[in-house]
């Protein structure tokens, strides 16, 4: 049996297999970040598809912190009910689900949140809409936004949470020395700009208890110049490590990364796929929590290789489960053909459009197949 499928634990979370769907933003939560029966379904269909653990779009934890329209919320008490009716219909497949709580910090949406953005520090032409410095009550509040939005999540029947600390959003702000340029204890020496971290990861924990999985997902660098580099970026994991997290999901990168960031566009080749395993190998080599990894993996053979040659411990994929959310079912039934995903990242549109992903080639496709 490939070693894909075999089982696992993450803290005590068993797994029935190694692959992992990567925090993706659907755009089908309701206007207040509730769940909705479009939500559940793709949940569904996902853990039908047999993806062993699934890790929801990123939830904001407070209202200011919301990046997208018909993004999923964690924000308050009255979502925890459609909350747990999602996390009720992937356990009913076996599956797994963690959420990713999130906050956008200056990547905010100030037009849907109706407030001024918040940010380590405000950069001016690296901070991408207005934003206000946090001041030490900020923190503490988001201190707290965070501890809530994870109670919440256990109440809900998740079976884990995961940190949101890479692509641009405020934890990664933080510890990136280009979108932080604080002078107190939360800025400066790269332990000072992961002190938030610490803090979040430290109160989260006193709330969900030592036996639940909390893990994180990471920049192994942000590909922009003067922001965080990779051996920062190791050192955090090794922080990470001694303080309790129980898993890092290693990805890189922010929206403003453009050209200098490993392309996420036209995975053609298996040459291109995979694109953060060497900092994977260097993760790999100076710490010991389960390292999962994501970035272009379309192909069974790549994956296989990832997990038996030790880069990594899982697979995450996000754009390739938009077009198959059966893909590992079809790879487990003996089909190992690669993922249909054309990496066009075309499937944000209608997301944006207010429509809910989908694949738009997909669409095409069938339509095109409907009409001959
Ligand atoms: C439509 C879309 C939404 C995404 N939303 C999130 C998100 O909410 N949180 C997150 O950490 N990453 C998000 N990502 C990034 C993916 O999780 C992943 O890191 C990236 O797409 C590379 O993996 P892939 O090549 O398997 O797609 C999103 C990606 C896409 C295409």
């Amino acid at each position: 049996m490939s070693k894909l499928f075999e089982f696992s634990t993450i803290k005590g979370m068993s797994l029935a297999n190694r692959f992992v769907r990567s925090a993706t933003w659907e755009g089908m939560a309701g206007d207040d970040g509730s769940v909705t029966p479009a939500l559940m379904a793709c949940m569904d269909q996902l853990a039908e598809g047999q993806v062993g653990l699934i890790i929801s779009s990123h939830a904001y934890i407070s209202p200011e912190g919301q990046a997208g329209p018909k993004q999923l919320g964690i924000y308050k008490d009255d979502l925890i009910d459609g909350l747990k009716q999602m996390t009720d219909a992937v356990h009913r497949h076996g599956s797994k689900i963690v959420v990713q709580m999130s906050h956008s910090g200056c990547s905010a949406n100030p037009k849907i949140t109706g407030q001024t953005a918040l940010g380590p520090s405000c950069v001016e032409g690296i901070s991408p809409s207005a934003c206000r410095e946090m001041g030490s009550d900020d923190i503490k509040n988001l201190i707290e936004a965070f501890e809530q939005a994870a109670k919440r999540a256990r109440e809900a029947g998740f079976d884990g949470v995961q940190l949101h600390a890479a692509h641009g959003y405020l934890l990664n702000q933080f510890i990136s020395p280009l979108f932080n340029k604080r002078t107190d204890g939360y800025g400066g020496s790269v332990e000072h700009r992961y002190q938030v971290v610490k803090e979040v990861l430290k109160k989260v924990r006193s709330i969900v208890g030592e036996s639940f999985p909390v893990l994180i997902k990471l920049n192994s660098q942000d590909f922009l110049e003067g922001g965080l580099t990779l051996e920062d970026s190791l050192f955090i994991g090794s922080l990470l490590e001694k303080d309790g997290i129980d898993a890092i999901e290693l990805s890189g990168g922010t929206m403003r990364s453009g050209k200098n960031s490993p392309s996420r566009m036209g995975i053609s080749g298996e040459d291109k796929e995979a694109y953060f395993s060497e900092a994977a190998r260097a993760f790999k080599k100076s710490i010991k929590v389960p390292l999962i990894l994501v970035g272009g993996l379309r192909s069974f053979s790549v994956a296989e290789k990832v997990i038996e040659q030790g880069i990594a411990d899982y697979i995450s994929m996000s754009r390739p489960f938009i077009r198959e959310p059966g893909l590992v079912k079809h790879w487990q039934s003996g089909d190992r053909r690669k993922a249909f995903c054309l990496s066009d990242n075309q499937c944000f549109g209608p997301a944006m459009a207010g429509e809910g992903i989908y694949c738009a080639m997909d669409r095409k496709e069938k339509n095109e197949v409907k009409q001959a």
